[in-house]
């Protein structure tokens, strides 16, 4: 199941996530005011009432990377899965309603996201869900390595 942060419980599980399975971590309040500013853009995933996965977005207004003009931009920050539930399609759902909610709540125009050039299984998902490799950003991530932006118009 697929639900919004409800509380600081919430918060916590979806922090020890994301410090188990991505190098990328932030303070505690960035996590705070992300879910007080775009709770519904920040997801977690259950199985059997346990979270097992999170997505944490907001929208910004920049340059478009489909339309010459200023647009209204999904970011996906962060997404996580846990090892073992992965491949069993709740990251794809995570992303499906995101988007969805960018795009109906938010009317957001596209939606973009970084990931690391070596994150195959990463951006075997994202391709899957239509997102197109627009840029790169040389040396994005502190360990120097490049990073992908993918994006969709949505
Ligand atoms: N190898 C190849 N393709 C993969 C893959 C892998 N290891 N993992 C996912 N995919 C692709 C497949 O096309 C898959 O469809 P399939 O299972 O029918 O073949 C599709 O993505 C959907 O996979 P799904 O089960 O919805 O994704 P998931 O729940 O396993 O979560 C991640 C995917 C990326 C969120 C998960 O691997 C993860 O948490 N990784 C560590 C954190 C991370 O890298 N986050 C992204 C930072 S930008």
């Amino acid at each position: 199941m697929i639900r919004e942060v409800r509380n600081d419980r919430d918060i916590r599980e979806a922090i020890e996530i994301n410090l188990k399975t991505l190098p990328e971590h932030y303070p505690e309040f960035f996590w705070r005011e992300n879910a007080s500013l775009w709770r519904d853009l920040f997801l977690v995933g259950e199985v059997d009432n346990r979270i097992v996965g999170y997505s944490m977005s907001r929208i910004e207004i920049d340059e478009g990377f489909f339309k010459s003009d200023i647009v209204r931009r999904g970011h996906v920050i962060s997404i996580a899965v846990l090892p073992e539930y992965r491949r069993r399609g709740i990251g794809t759902a995570l992303m499906t309603e995101t988007m969805k909610r960018m795009k109906e709540k938010y009317h957001a125009d596209e939606i973009m996201l970084e990931v690391r050039v070596s994150n195959y299984p990463a951006i075997e998902l994202y391709k899957k869900l239509g997102l197109m490799i627009v840029r790169i950003i040389p040396r994005y991530y502190r360990d120097g390595e490049d990073a992908y932006v993918m994006a969709k118009p949505l």
